[in-house]
């Protein structure tokens, strides 16, 4: 079901001291915001995780992780695995994120297979995709857009698709303080839903939640997600201040 969706991703941040604290603060800060049809996802770093579901237990706040490695287990020294995330409580799962691809070789092919053991274990995907700065100003964003997304997700059968989240995430907008307007996003997630349309036909593409993630902050959080292809955000810096997140799950 599309649901809309504010997801945090704090990167390489918050020792396991100053998880608690920003857990703790964020119960605090969320506390008798009225959902409706909205989830909130946080992704703490792997050695957090175990301390964020049991702390979030029963409350609005879901927990994933940033992400996984494509193999059920074996000789893969410093990597985790969807056993490993399930074990804890983990549910869900981001893949594909720019700085995956950029620093970590992350490439359509490990992706597919990292897609299709997410799936096969009943993790859900929370996969990124975003086109370079170079890229938008040679107009061909919606060409590498597509790629992204034939080339890694297109395999699925339909109802695969109910496991994915979509995250439009412009790597110039990253971190940079740059946001795309609302109405590049809202552009270009109409594009995005069109292919999936095309493909899986529109009763499907309307079920598929797609957020947008680049410089995400309460400032702009609202008119970014009253577009009407824009079904949330993945926040990277401003989801490391619970009252900023805070202020961004109200804005949706
Ligand atoms: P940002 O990060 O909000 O700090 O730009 C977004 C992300 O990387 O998901």
């Amino acid at each position: 079901m599309r649901k809309k969706i504010v997801a945090g991703n704090w990167k390489m941040n918050k020792t396991l001291t100053e998880s608690k604290v920003l857990i703790k603060e964020l119960k605090k800060a969320t506390k008798g915001i009225k959902l409706k049809n909205t989830r909130v996802i946080i992704a703490p770093c792997y050695v957090n995780l175990q301390h964020a579901v049991k702390k979030t237990k029963n409350g609005i706040i879901e927990v994933a992780s940033q992400n996984m490695h494509q193999a059920t287990s074996g000789a893969y020294t410093g990597e985790v695995s969807a056993d490993m995330l399930l074990d804890i409580g983990v549910k869900t799962v981001i893949l594909g994120h720019s700085e995956r691809r950029d620093h970590f070789g992350e490439i359509d092919g490990s992706l597919t297979e990292k897609v299709n053991t997410a799936i096969g274990n009943n993790l859900e995907v929370i996969f990124c995709f975003g086109e370079q700065l170079e890229d938008r100003e040679a107009n061909n964003h919606f060409k590498i857009i597509e790629a992204q997304l034939k080339n890694v997700l297109f395999h699925l059968e339909a109802n695969s698709l109910q496991q994915i989240v979509l995250a439009y995430e412009p790597v110039w907008a990253i971190g940079t303080g740059k946001t795309a307007s609302a109405d590049q996003a809202q552009e270009m997630h109409a594009f995005i839903r069109g292919l999936f349309s095309e493909k899986y036909g529109t009763e499907t593409a309307n079920t598929i939640s797609i957020l947008y993630g680049g410089s995400v902050k309460p400032a702009n959080a609202e008119e970014i997600f009253s577009k009407p292809d824009v079904d949330g955000g993945l926040i990277g810096g401003a989801s490391l201040n619970a009252n900023d997140f805070a202020a961004i799950i109200k804005a949706i």
